[in-house]
């Protein structure tokens, strides 16, 4: 599984990389745009038909993100094994999964809330970018979460056959 954690790493770092620039010039309205038309394109550039990453999470931002039930079971006993005091950065779940047509690896890590993510998932959200939020997805659930909780996962499913 050594490619699902580099495709994971990549999705990662690039994102934060692009929204960190992107906040730095604009403030976090800006940031808005870069989570909502990057994310999903470096996302796509990093996958193949080989090998599909992404993001998603219990309570998700964009209803295109939403969990399959096995993501949804890998993210509630992610949820258990923080509050057992695993550190947030070490935990992760394998299984081999066969959806009828085809078999293949399915990876998650868990995406733990930094400081930089409480302006738009936060608790105390500026009036500006809870617009901006609200305009773009009306079904947001992505809101309230502290430091050191879990945000969310990557995802990243590798073909096997
Ligand atoms: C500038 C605002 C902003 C910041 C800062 C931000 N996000 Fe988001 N986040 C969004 C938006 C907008 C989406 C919806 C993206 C989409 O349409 O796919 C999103 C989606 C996500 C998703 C995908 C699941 C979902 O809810 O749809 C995860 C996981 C996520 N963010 C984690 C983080 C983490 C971790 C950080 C901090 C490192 C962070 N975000 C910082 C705005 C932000």
């Amino acid at each position: 599984m050594s490619e699902a954690r580099t495709a994971a790493g990549e999705l990662g770092s690039q994102l934060q990389q692009a929204l960190q620039a992107a906040i730095a010039e604009g403030g976090p309205v800006a940031g808005i745009e870069v989570c909502r038309h990057q994310a999903p394109q470096i996302a796509e550039t990093i996958s193949d038909e080989q090998l599909q990453v992404g993001r998603t999470s219990l309570k998700v931002r964009n209803p295109d993100n939403a969990p399959d039930r096995w993501e949804t079971r890998a993210m509630e006993d992610f949820e258990r094994r923080l509050a057992a005091g695993k550190a947030p950065g070490e935990i992760e779940s394998f299984a081999i999964r066969n959806d009828g047509e085809r078999r293949y690896g399915h990876w998650m890590k868990a995406i733990p809330t930094q400081p930089l993510c409480t302006a738009c998932h936060g608790s105390d959200i500026s009036p500006a970018v809870a617009d901006a939020i609200e305009a773009a997805y009306p079904d947001d659930q992505a809101r309230g979460y502290s430091v050191g909780e879990l945000r969310g996962a990557f995802s990243v499913e590798v073909a096997l056959d």
